[in-house]
């Protein structure tokens, strides 16, 4: 049992033991690294000035180099882990080329958000070398990253003006197989810091270490990506200053690693991101996929998991409605066996679930879309990127062409769970896809079937009638009257 976090910055190596163990990342490169460079801005990751490069072991590749926010990730998180900071850019004194492409075409006046945007354009570059970005590619990367002087503009032509010829790694010049060999071994040790202040940090090895940790310490809070649980200690929301804290992180379980994509079964692992989810369900869901770019940021993506999204239990969790309209269940597992739960019989009201004190989520799964069923996912919210929505909508329906044979309809931010509507299933078997008049009949049935409420993000009637306008939006769609 170690009683230290082993991580690696900029190439070297760091441990972190007692108190320190309980800083977020943006704090201990800052005040015990002195590595400035990194800069907090919101706290929450909204603002990206916090970004560095994560590299870690994970699902879909052996390593791998992403962009994330610092500013609530929390330590232990790391153990592990291969830390990149803006201050391991430059080389011997001499720009890198994202930098020349920045100070060029004047993509930094304060400079206060400039080191987050490098190290995000760096997270684009290190995955994609051999082309110059287009603009969409680029706007798409840097939705996580905000600057108020400049008006985007000089920063989207630095990204595009990125030659890849004069592009240097940033990775290979500080990363190596001996690091990797180093990092594994280190790994297969479980790790638990206690403090008298702050309290106590677990990593268990292995799931079975997992589950005798959870049935002792049932108070514990379980870290996956640490996106919600970050923003909720940051704002003092839990665990405010001078109260201790106990807490499991789930970072060394590489069982609970990836989504494995077979024909019959689609089962994402515990720790799989959501920018795993995202690349590894583009044939299995496509629609899926898609609903996956505008969740929140890159940045966001690379550390918060999907089963997070899953166990935070959010009335407008963006995955929930879909996975309810997917027909997902969830595997609640303990020392005493693992059960799977359809999903839409996991929540038992606001952010309540099944799981009993000795469990936690360790898969989700469900079964790809076959050639004759359909599914589309909605998220609507006040801008495209990184916004909470306000209504989400996700639809199944299997068909045979032209009526349709058995339907699954699911509903975010119009009651205090996800709700799926059984009624209006009920109603839309059996009719043709191209029947507008019975298609209005479900749309008006679906105005009466949610319960939303008014809040600062819009009202309870604009709710109900957006959800109405779901359906008939995807009726226009199948009908090919407009919407591309
Ligand atoms: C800037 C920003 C933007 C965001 N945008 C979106 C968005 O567009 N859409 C959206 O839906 N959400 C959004 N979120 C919320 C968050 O990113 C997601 O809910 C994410 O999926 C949480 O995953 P995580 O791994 O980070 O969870 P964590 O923060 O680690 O955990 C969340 C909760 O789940 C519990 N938990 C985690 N894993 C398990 C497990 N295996 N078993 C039991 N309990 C577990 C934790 O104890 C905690 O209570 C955003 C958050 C931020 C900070
Ligand atoms: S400081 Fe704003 S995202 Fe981290
Ligand atoms: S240059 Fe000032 S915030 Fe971006």
């Amino acid at each position: 049992m170690r009683d230290a976090i082993v991580l690696y910055v900029n190439g070297a190596r760091r441990e972190v033991r007692g108190a320190a163990a309980f800083l977020t990342l943006s704090d201990w490169l800052r005040y015990e690294q002195r590595l400035t460079g990194t800069k907090v801005v919101c706290a929450e990751g909204d603002c990206g000035a916090c970004t560095v490069l994560l590299g870690r072991r994970s699902g879909d590749r052996p390593w791998r180099f992403d962009p994330i926010n610092a500013c609530i990730l929390t330590m232990a998180q790391l153990d592990g882990a291969h830390v990149l900071t803006i201050e391991s850019v430059e080389s011997n004194g001499a720009l890198h080329e994202v930098q020349r492409a920045m100070c060029d075409n004047h993509g930094s006046q304060c400079g206060f958000c400039t080191p987050g945007f490098v190290m995000a354009m760096l997270g684009h570059f290190e995955h994609n070398p051999k082309e110059r970005a287009t603009p969409k590619q680029v706007a798409n990367h840097l939705t996580g990253n905000l600057c108020r002087c400049t008006g985007y503009l000089p920063i989207l032509d630095a990204a595009v003006d990125v030659r890849p010829e004069a592009l240097e790694s940033v990775v290979a010049r500080h990363h190596s197989t001996q690091i990797e060999s180093a990092l594994d071994a280190i790994a297969r040790d479980s790790l638990h810091i206690e403090d008298p202040e702050r309290g106590a940090v677990h990593a268990p090895a292995t799931v079975s270490e997992l589950f005798a940790l959870r049935a002792k310490h049932p108070d514990a809070r379980i870290i996956a990506g640490n996106t919600d649980l970050g923003v909720m200690v940051n704002k003092q929301k839990l665990w405010p200053a001078g109260t201790a804290r106990r807490a499991i992180s789930l970072h060394l379980l590489h069982e609970l690693d990836g989504v494995k994509v077979e024909e019959a079964q689609v089962t994402i692992g515990a720790r799989a991101t959501l920018g795993e989810v995202e690349r590894a369900v583009k044939d299995a869901a496509p629609d899926f996929s898609r609903l996956l770019r505008v969740f929140a940021s890159p940045q966001i993506k690379n550390a918060g998991t999907l089963v997070g999204n899953v166990a935070n239990g959010s009335p407008i969790g963006d995955t929930i409605p879909s996975l309810y309209a997917l027909g997902a269940e969830v595997e609640l597992s303990s020392a005493r066996g693992a059960r799977w739960v359809p999903i839409d019989q996991f929540y038992l009201g606001y952010r309540k679930t099944q799981l009993a004190e000795d469990e936690v989520v360790t898969r989700v799964r469900f079964a790809p879309l076959g050639d004759k069923a359909l599914f589309r996912a909605f998220k609507i919210c006040q801008r495209r990127d990184l916004d909470i929505s306000y209504v989400g909508a996700a639809f199944y329906l299997a068909h045979d062409g032209e009526v349709i044979r058995e339907a699954r309809v699911a509903y975010g931010g119009v009651g205090p769970t996800v709700l799926r509507l059984r009624d209006v299933e009920r109603m839309l078997a059996g009719v043709a896809l191209r029947d507008e008049a019975a298609w209005e009949r479900v749309a008006e049935a679906i105005e009466r079937a949610v319960t939303p409420r008014s809040d600062l993000r819009g009202s309870e009637e604009g709710r109900r009638v957006l959800s109405g306008n779901l359906l008939r939006k995807l009726g226009y769609e199948l009908r090919g009257e407009v919407f591309a």
